[in-house]
């Protein structure tokens, strides 16, 4: 898991790093218009989800958070026909990506739900840790891979 959250810090420090107008390093991944629009549309629904489940922590709606983070990370599926076309164009590692961020979503739920039963201090780190895990899959993949 560190080793995990490290490399990606690293990844994106590279990222952060790079001079500006820099080759852009990222593996393109090509699919058809409506297909990029899907995906496009799936991650600001990401982003959406994840603001909530911050919120909720913040508020101690644990409840809530553990059932947005198991059910829209990642996002719950559109009409799942569409989604398996919009799928079909990944890359199998792209794949793993998104494999990383339902694991990572299962577990910040876990721990959320801990939260609400005791309510502690390591209870508390236990969720900080999980939220990082889930933004650490996102940048992963994010520094990886782009499809425009
Ligand atoms: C499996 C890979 C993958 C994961 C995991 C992933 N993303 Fe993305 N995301 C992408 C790709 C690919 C793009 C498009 C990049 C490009 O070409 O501009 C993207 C773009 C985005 C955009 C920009 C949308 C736009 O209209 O420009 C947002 C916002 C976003 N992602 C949020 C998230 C959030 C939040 C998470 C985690 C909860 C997440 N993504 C996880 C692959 C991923």
């Amino acid at each position: 898991m560190r080793l995990r959250l490290l490399s990606s810090s690293a990844a994106l420090l590279l990222l952060l790093l790079s001079p500006a107008g820099a080759e852009d390093r990222r593996e393109m991944v090509a699919m058809p218009e409506e297909a990029q629009h899907r995906l496009l549309q799936g991650m600001h629904d990401h982003m959406s989800a994840f603001a909530s489940i911050l919120s909720y922590i913040a508020n101690e709606h644990f409840e809530s958070a553990a059932r947005l983070a198991e059910t829209q990370l990642p996002i719950g599926p559109m009409d799942p026909e569409t989604e398996q076309d919009m799928l079909a164009y990944l890359p199998s590692a792209m794949l793993d990506g998104r494999s990383s961020l339902k694991e990572a979503g299962k577990r910040l739920a876990v721990t959320a739900r801990r939260a609400a039963a005791e309510h502690s201090y390591y209870r508390m780190r236990k969720v900080a840790g999980a939220v990082a895990d889930v933004q650490a899959a996102c940048a992963m993949c994010h520094a990886h891979y782009r499809i425009r």
